[in-house]
C-alpha cells in the first residue's frame, strides 16, 4: 500500500505563566496507509488531541513536515488548507463544538453549505443522521440532545462532505457500549468503503479494529 498520510519529526510546545514551557509534541514521526485504521492512545494530556488537530490543520506545529499524498500540505496557504479541510478532511471535535443556534440537522448541513454537494445535503445529512439512529432528533437543538446524541450529530457534521480521512477524537467516548458497538460497526463500514480513519481513543478494547495502534506518552511516541 503507497505511503498516504505522514507526519514526521513534528514538536509542539506551550508556554503558560505557572507551568513554564510544556513540551506537548516532540519529534512525533508516524505513517498512515490509505485505507488503515490508525488509532491514537495514551493517558490524558499526553498530546493526542494536539497531534490530531495538527494533521487536520486546526493547529500548527513549531517543527516537522506533514505529507498528504506527496505534498507538504502544513506549507499550504490558508486558503489551500480551508479548501483540504472542506474537501478531503471530516473532523470530530473532542468537544463537538456545534452551533447551538442551529437544529441538528443544520449542524450537519453546515459544512455542505459552500461545497459542490450542496443541493443534496439535506438529504444526505438526513440518512447520516438515520444511520447513527438520530432521525428523531433531527429538528433538536444541541441543548436538547444529551451527550452522546451530540456526539453522534458532530460524526455526521464531519461526514457529509464524503472526506477520504476521518479525523475523530474521541469518538466514542460519551456512548454506551452498545452505542459504541454500533458506531464502530459504522467506521468499520466507512473503512470498507476506502476511507482512512485517525481515532484518538481511551478505549483499549477497541484496539481490536485498529490496522495500526500509536502510542503516545508525554508528547513522545511509543514503539
Ligand atoms: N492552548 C494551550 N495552552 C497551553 N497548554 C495547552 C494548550 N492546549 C493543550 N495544552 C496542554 O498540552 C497537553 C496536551 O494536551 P492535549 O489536549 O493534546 O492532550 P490529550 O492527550 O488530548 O488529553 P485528553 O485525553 O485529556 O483529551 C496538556 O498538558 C495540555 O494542558
Ligand atoms: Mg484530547
Amino acid at each position: 500500500m503507497s505511503k498516504f498520510l505522514s507526519a514526521k519529526n513534528i514538536c509542539k510546545h506551550y508556554k503558560s505563566a505557572d507551568a513554564g514551557r510544556i513540551q506537548v509534541l516532540d519529534k512525533v514521526s508516524l505513517e498512515i496507509n490509505k485505507g488503515d485504521w490508525a488509532m491514537l492512545i495514551g493517558s490524558s494530556g499526553s498530546g493526542k488531541s494536539t497531534f490530531l488537530n495538527i494533521i487536520g490543520t486546526l493547529d500548527k506545529a513549531d517543527s516537522g513536515q506533514l505529507m498528504l499524498e506527496g505534498k507538504d500540505y502544513a506549507k499550504f496557504s490558508a486558503m489551500a488548507k480551508a479548501k483540504l479541510r472542506q474537501e478531503q478532511l471530516g473532523f470530530v471535535f473532542q468537544s463537538f463544538q456545534l452551533i447551538p443556534e442551529l437544529t441538528a440537522l443544520e449542524n450537519v448541513m453546515l459544512p455542505a453549505q459552500f461545497s459542490s454537494r450542496s443541493s443534496q445535503a439535506k438529504k444526505r445529512a438526513l440518512e447520516l443522521l438515520d444511520r447513527v439512529g438520530l432521525s428523531s432528533r433531527s429538528s433538536h437543538h444541541p441543548g436538547a440532545l444529551s451527550g452522546g446524541e451530540q456526539q453522534r450529530v458532530a460524526i455526521c457534521r464531519a461526514l457529509i462532505n464524503d472526506p477520504d480521512i476521518i479525523l475523530a477524537d474521541e469518538p466514542t467516548g460519551n456512548l454506551d457500549p452498545d452505542t459504541s458497538a454500533e458506531l464502530i460497526k459504522f467506521f468499520s463500514e466507512l473503512r470498507k468503503q476506502g476511507k482512512t480513519i485517525v481515532m484518538v481513543t481511551h478505549d483499549h478494547q477497541l484496539k481490536k479494529h485498529a490496522t495500526k495502534v500509536f502510542s503516545l506518552d508525554q508528547g513522545k511516541l511509543k514503539s
